[in-house]
């Protein structure tokens, strides 16, 4: 949301387009940021997790700009200041010394929050899309909440398998 400028809601409708750009602007920050996540990453399975979610987000890059031209708009982003800070404090992992088991308990602890603030993100704006009466759009960004969750579970997964432990014992 703009500083200076005051965002005008006079539909659901308008809400929708407003929470698609903002979610527009934060999967592109990530297709940035996921590669990062990936080279930081000394778990191979860590890494295979950050770059396969890094295809998968492409992905969803993709279903907003169908979504965008299923509602007859441009596919526009408005800054995302929260992924913006979650993309921030991901590169304070990246950039960490120490040991590398717990550098890795700490890039998925980030990239949880991540995943946790995109679910937010695409359950609204999906209920969002379903009382505007268009289940299309809502089944489109019900897909990328599916696979959002999918890459919490796995990282939870990951985490609890070895890492975490590994981290404790370093
Ligand atoms: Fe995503």
């Amino acid at each position: 949301m703009g500083l200076f400028t005051s965002t005008e809601f006079d539909s659901l409708e308008c809400l929708l387009i407003d929470q698609l750009q903002d979610l527009y602007d934060a999967e592109n920050r990530l297709v940035d940021a996921l590669p990062k996540m990936a080279d930081a990453a000394s778990t191979p399975e860590l890494k295979q997790a950050f770059q396969s979610h890094l295809q998968e987000t492409k992905g969803q890059v993709n279903r907003l700009e169908q979504a965008f031209k299923l509602l007859d708009k441009s596919a526009q982003s408005k800054s995302c200041e929260a992924m913006k800070g979650l993309v921030k404090e991901g590169e304070e992992m990246i950039d960490a010394k120490g040991d590398p088991a717990i550098k890795d308990a700490a890039l998925i602890a980030a990239a949880q929050r991540v995943e946790h603030y995109e679910m937010a993100g695409y359950g609204s704006a999906r209920n969002f899309a379903q009382r505007c009466g268009r289940p299309d759009v809502a089944d489109l960004l019900q897909q990328t909440l599916q696979e959002e969750g999918d890459a919490d579970k796995k990282l939870s997964q990951i985490a609890e398998s070895s890492i975490n432990a590994e981290a404790a014992r370093a």
